[in-house]
């Protein structure tokens, strides 16, 4: 008899975004001219830069010549790609990072959860709450945790509580933990990390020997200089990070896909025998195995982003994203909520009014305004009572949500 992977029968009924896209048809199915207004998954809805789309236009001219035609490119991307990573995002920070440690890849979702076929059954992991999803998901899958709790917690993982009380950045452990998830700035609070917060993540991992999976999606709407964007900014994280990307934000590729990881020359863990192996070369090797790389017009698309051109024109999608935030801010704040991030960052978290629950303002909001956001809860236990507002929509449809819900609550 053919079995399953049983570790997949513990999750949680329903991933956040297929939960809530759900029950979202749902709603329209029975209300069809409802005019939905969907804030809830962080997908963008401006085009893609100009300079991406020439650039993937022209690659495309590439395929169709013989002489500039490209079947299988390198698994781990291009290097004209992998040097342009390295010197623009890295080495323009002071971050000594070569364009060799770069893995160009389809997305940070799809790097953050195949990073653990590289590590063993046995190590102690840590992720914060609340947190992204797949973050959990995946060490479920793959067999990390027993069973979750009834407050949603998996038997086995160490939860890190993101607090307005801590900022929305975790204290560090109280024992002693192998795997470190962070994601700064922060999916789903909005919150941002000081240099020195993150050297305290830093210090703590290699005091401990442990790797820190730093999930940096969201760089680029750091406008504030005293943030860091890559923990590589800190000294010493070279030989206790990695680092995933993203074009998907920044340069609106979430349905281009283009992404891409770090992962340190000097990085090492242990076999079970003991000894150092190279997690570079475990990554390589697996990438190498599983994956054929990311598409040569895709990958000129992503190289755009660094011309002249591509970097105005990023700057001004940002730009127009944090605006969209600040308006959220600013009227949900008008509205007597309690409000948290979209600063440096796409996304609002919002307190919910005294005793609603996360679903329940979801459910509010959805039926009475017809606006779609993410419950708190959604992303961990200690999320209950918050709600998740995306940037990432028109100015139109932002004014019209925040008009809709400001009626809405008045009642
Ligand atoms: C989110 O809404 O949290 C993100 O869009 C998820 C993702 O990037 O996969």
């Amino acid at each position: 008899m053919v079995t399953v992977n049983d570790n997949y029968l513990k999750l949680k009924a329903g991933y956040l975004f297929p939960e809530i896209a759900r029950r979202v048809k749902a709603f329209a199915e029975m209300n069809p001219d409802a005019p939905i207004i969907k804030l809830g998954i962080g997908d963008v809805t401006e085009p893609l830069p100009a300079a991406c789309r020439i650039a993937m236009i022209k690659a495309v001219e590439d395929m169709g010549d013989r002489a500039t035609f490209k079947g299988y490119g390198p698994e781990q991307g291009y290097a004209w790609l992998r040097d342009k990573i390295a010197s623009h995002d890295f080495q323009a920070r002071g971050c000594d990072i070569d364009g060799a440690e770069i893995f160009v890849s389809d997305g940070a979702k799809c790097d953050t959860g195949n990073i653990l076929d590289i590590f063993g059954k046995d190590n102690a992991i840590a992720v914060t709450d609340p947190v992204y999803p797949v973050y959990v998901d995946t060490n479920v899958m793959v067999g990390h945790t027993g069973e979750a709790n009834d407050a949603g917690k998996y038997e086995g993982l160490i939860y890190l509580p993101m607090t307005a009380e801590n900022n929305f950045t975790p204290d560090l452990p109280t024992g002693k933990v192998d795997l470190i998830y962070l994601c700064f700035p922060n999916n789903p609070t909005g919150a941002t990390a000081s240099k020195a917060t993150l050297k305290k993540w830093v210090d703590y991992a290699k005091a401990n020997d442990a790797i820190i999976f730093f999930d940096a999606a969201y760089e680029a709407f750091i406008t504030d200089p005293e943030f860091p964007h890559s923990i590589y900014e800190i000294e010493g994280a070279k030989d206790c990070a990695i680092e995933f990307r993203s074009f998907s934000k920044n340069a609106g590729f979430t349905g281009t896909r283009c992404a891409f990881t770090v992962v340190p020359k000097s990085l090492k863990a242990k076999s079970s025998d003991g000894s150092d192996v190279e997690l570079h070369q475990l990554w390589n090797r697996r990438q190498s195995t599983k994956f054929n790389g990311v598409s040569y017009i895709i990958q000129r698309g992503a190289e755009a982003v660094y011309s002249t051109e591509g970097q105005a024109q990023i700057k001004g999608l940002i730009g127009f994203y944090l605006e969209n935030a600040a308006i959220v801010r600013e009227k949900l704040m008008a509205m007597g909520l309690k409000v948290y991030g979209g600063v440096n960052a796409p996304y609002v978290w919002v307190q919910t009014p005294s005793g609603v629950t996360s679903w329940d303002f979801f459910d509010k909001l959805l039926k009475e305004a017809n606006v779609v956001g993410t419950p708190g809860s959604g992303f961990g236990a200690a999320g209950e009572g918050y709600f998740r507002i995306s940037a990432f929509n028109s100015r139109k449809n932002i004014e019209v949500a925040m008009q809709r819900i400001a009626e809405k609550l008045k009642m």
